[in-house]
């Protein structure tokens, strides 16, 4: 079966970039992939964002084929690497995060996260506030989150506010401060989930000034806080966690995507008086199948190690000087608006010429052209998004970046 065919027997909901520009890849090393058809790319996606490392990373390699001959699920009762792994979490979180949980995948975190904030907050006080756009993922409780529903589910009752981002005006900051301190006046909320750094549908660096009057105004009216750092911690921003870049101390974390360089394993770190909660922290409650299985923690433990000795969050934030250096040179048009960029984490939205809607048409015209030349990254309705793997060496970001500078060029005509 070609591509082509293989396609017709997936649904319509697989990606935008697959189904435009398809392609599929044998072999990956580091930040490069390789197709069947025997192209070679860089790759800025990361498989979504995921592989830190890159792909194929020798050292994971080698304690993951160890792994394979040990038993792959003892349910949690696991071994050793779990131990281990611990005690690199309790390095890389903050002090109080003393308490961890682990799933398959970021929705499941999230999904934990709000029960245990439902068992966790005193009756009268269950309500969660969420910020517009918020992206938090796609099962129902997760997806509802989000303020987006698809019809037929049911909205829920979250208080929505606003999260101006560093390039809003004074006065829009000042705006949204006094509404969040309006909204989370209303005594019955108790949490508020939130992504300092949002993924999706662009990447937004919401105002320090705002975040820390955020975290100021929970402070005083005791409202937890639940990071969402699944898609920007582990490096992605440039620190070990995303909130680090702002005065928060979250009460609950929801990390993902680095932990596993790309295999499914999850976290939920949190206050151990909050996950040991009732009925919340009943036995079997905070387990799932797949959750934390010995595959998973190995893989985790690995890639925890070589992003500590090789202080990837500071390359990151290295590197991010580079792409910030190249993305200046996109003169600003109408048509290609740089959304936002931090570490190795960035986006930019494809309008078309006249009205400001974002383009689909001419995003996949340029994500064909940069597949043509060797880069490969994430499409989403007309906006292009990267995060290369955090080991990716100078040349080849600078490579990526001008193959992305030409296309952009060449099909908007600046
Ligand atoms: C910020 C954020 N939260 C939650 C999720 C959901 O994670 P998953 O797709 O693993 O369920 C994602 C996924 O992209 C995400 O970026």
């Amino acid at each position: 079966m070609n591509i082509y065919e293989e396609l017709k027997q997936l649904s319509s909901g697989v990606s935008l970039g697959l189904q435009c520009n398809p392609k599929r890849f044998y072999y990956g090393k580091g930040a490069r992939l390789y197709s069947e058809d025997d192209q070679e790319f860089i790759d800025f996606s990361a498989g979504m964002f995921t592989n830190i490392l890159g792909h194929c990373h020798e050292y994971v390699e080698e304690k993951l084929i160890k792994a394979i001959k040990r038993p792959w699920n003892t349910h949690d009762y696991s071994n050793e690497d779990r131990s281990r792994l611990l005690e690199k979490l309790q390095i890389i979180t903050p002090k109080h995060i003393d308490t961890f949980e682990f799933y398959s995948t970021g929705s499941e975190s999230i999904e934990a996260g709000i029960k245990c904030l439902l068992s966790f907050l005193p009756p009268g006080r269950r309500r969660l506030c969420v910020f517009k756009n918020a992206f938090h993922g796609k099962t129902l409780g997760a997806r509802g989150l989000n303020g987006t529903c698809l019809s037929g589910e049911r909205a829920p009752n979250h208080a929505v506010i606003e999260a101006p981002g560093e390039k809003s005006t004074e006065s829009e900051i000042d705006r949204a401060i006094t509404e969040a301190s309006h909204v989370l006046n209303d005594g019955r909320i108790g949490a508020i989930v939130l992504e300092s750094i949002q993924n999706g549908p662009s990447v937004n660096i919401i105002s320090k000034r705002f975040m820390n009057s955020l975290a100021d105004i929970c402070r005083e009216r005791d409202i937890k806080i639940f990071a969402d750092e699944i898609c920007v911690g582990l490096g992605r921003t440039g620190k070990n966690f995303a909130f680090e870049h702002y005065n928060l101390k979250p009460d609950l974390i929801a990390f993902a995507k680095g932990l596993g360089n790309g295999y499914p394993i999850t976290a939920l770190g949190g206050r151990r008086a909050m996950l040991n909660t009732y009925p919340y922290g009943k036995p079997g409650n905070a387990s799932s199948t797949f959750g934390g299985n010995a595959l998973g923690l190995s893989i985790a433990l690995s890639t925890m190690e070589v992003y500590e000795k090789e202080k990837l969050g500071i390359r990151a934030k290295k590197l991010g000087k580079i792409v910030e250096s190249k993305l200046t040179t996109l003169r600003s048009t109408p048509q290609v608006k740089i959304m936002g960029y931090i570490g190795l984490f960035w986006a930019i939205g494809i309008f078309n010429d006249s009205a400001q809607i974002l383009s689909d048409e001419l995003a996949i015209r340029i994500h064909r052209r940069c597949q043509e030349n060797g880069l490969h990254f994430v499409l989403f309705s007309g906006m292009l998004h990267f995060a290369p793997a955090l080991t990716i060496t100078e040349s080849e970001l600078i490579f990526g970046l001008d193959i992305l500078i030409e296309a952009i060029k060449f099909e908007t005509g600046i």
